[in-house]
């Protein structure tokens, strides 16, 4: 059938979106597959139909892609896509909705407030600083990529920092810093793939650690032992459905110094570029790209 690779799009993370659609679609070119490039920033989601197009693959990263939306839109109009539906897409990409869960199921995040554009006080800085442990990470609520996103160690930073991440969403998600290491793990067709540990020299892996330069470090396998794998591998696949997960995703989580680990967040169309972690975690398990893409393009079949 014939297939479109929606890519692009008119979120913050439009340039990552480009790289990975156009590395899923030159990968199902090279496997003979009937797929072109579909821009929604560029043309009409029902010129899908006018298209006849048989299935969707979604690489639309953030909001109006990632985020319950464009698969909204697909529903109405009978065409099939990859990954998650409508409900879970929406609470994955809202950081907030997904810690909520997650705690409401017993799993672990760390220490958090919210600010609310509406009824924000800088006031109350001091007294977030305090409750967190003084050292914070501010996050637009529904974003990627670490776009907005900054640590503060000061009262004054943070209401900077809200400041700033309210240019990207109402409602912004403060959380206890937990100095890592990072790690995260991939999914594909309900299987858990060997997860990545990432080192950055960045205060944290943000845009440029994950796009723009080549300090930062990648191990996988990353280290843990096979017992902590295997933890880590139950955690984020109970995370990733817990907010109704479909069909492929990737889990971030923290270490704590104790060796505990703590959840950040569900990405329900990760990304897909050269520089992106399901393919390195893919290729270790013995996936090839163009396999991942198949595997991916699959989650569409009913
Ligand atoms: N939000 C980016 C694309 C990722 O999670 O890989
Ligand atoms: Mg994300």
């Amino acid at each position: 059938g014939r297939v479109a690779v929606l890519l692009g799009g008119n979120s913050a993370e439009r340039e990552v979106s480009l790289r990975s659609g156009q590395a899923v679609l030159a990968s199902l070119l090279r496997q003979s597959v009937d797929a072109f490039a579909f821009d929604p920033a560029e043309s009409q989601l029902t010129d899908l139909i006018k298209e006849k197009v048989d299935r969707v693959l979604i690489m639309l990263h953030g909001r109006g892609g990632e985020d319950g939306t464009v698969q909204g839109a697909l529903e109405w109009l009978g065409v099939p896509y990859t990954g998650s539906g409508v409900l879970g897409s929406a609470l994955a990409m809202d950081k907030i909705r997904s810690k909520q869960i997650w705690e409401s199921r017993g799993l672990p995040t760390a220490k958090y407030q919210i600010a609310d554009k509406t009824s924000f006080e800088a006031g109350s800085c001091s007294a977030i600083m305090k409750k967190l442990g003084n050292k914070v990470m501010v996050k637009p609520a529904r974003e990627g990529s670490s776009i907005g996103m900054a640590k503060v160690t000061s009262a004054k930073q943070l209401e900077t920092a809200i400041q700033d991440a309210f240019n990207y969403d109402n409602q912004v998600l403060l959380e206890q810093f937990i100095d890592g290491p990072e790690y995260t793990v991939s999914l594909v067709q309900g299987r858990a793939l060997p997860s990545i540990r990432m080192s950055t020299p960045h205060t944290f892996y943000d845009y440029a650690a994950k796009y723009h330069d080549n300090t930062t470090e990648y191990f996988c396998p990353s280290g843990l032992s096979d017992s902590q794998e295997a933890e880590l591998a139950t955690l984020c696949s109970e995370a990733f459905y817990a907010l109704s997960g479909k069909g492929w995703g990737r889990v971030d989580v923290m270490q704590q110094s104790d060796g505990s680990f703590c959840l950040l967040e569900s990405n329900t169309v990760p990304g897909m570029t050269e520089k992106s972690l399901v393919p390195k975690a893919a290729k270790v398990a013995g996936m090839n790209f163009d396999s991942l893409t198949r595997a991916i393009l699959e989650t569409s079949m009913p």
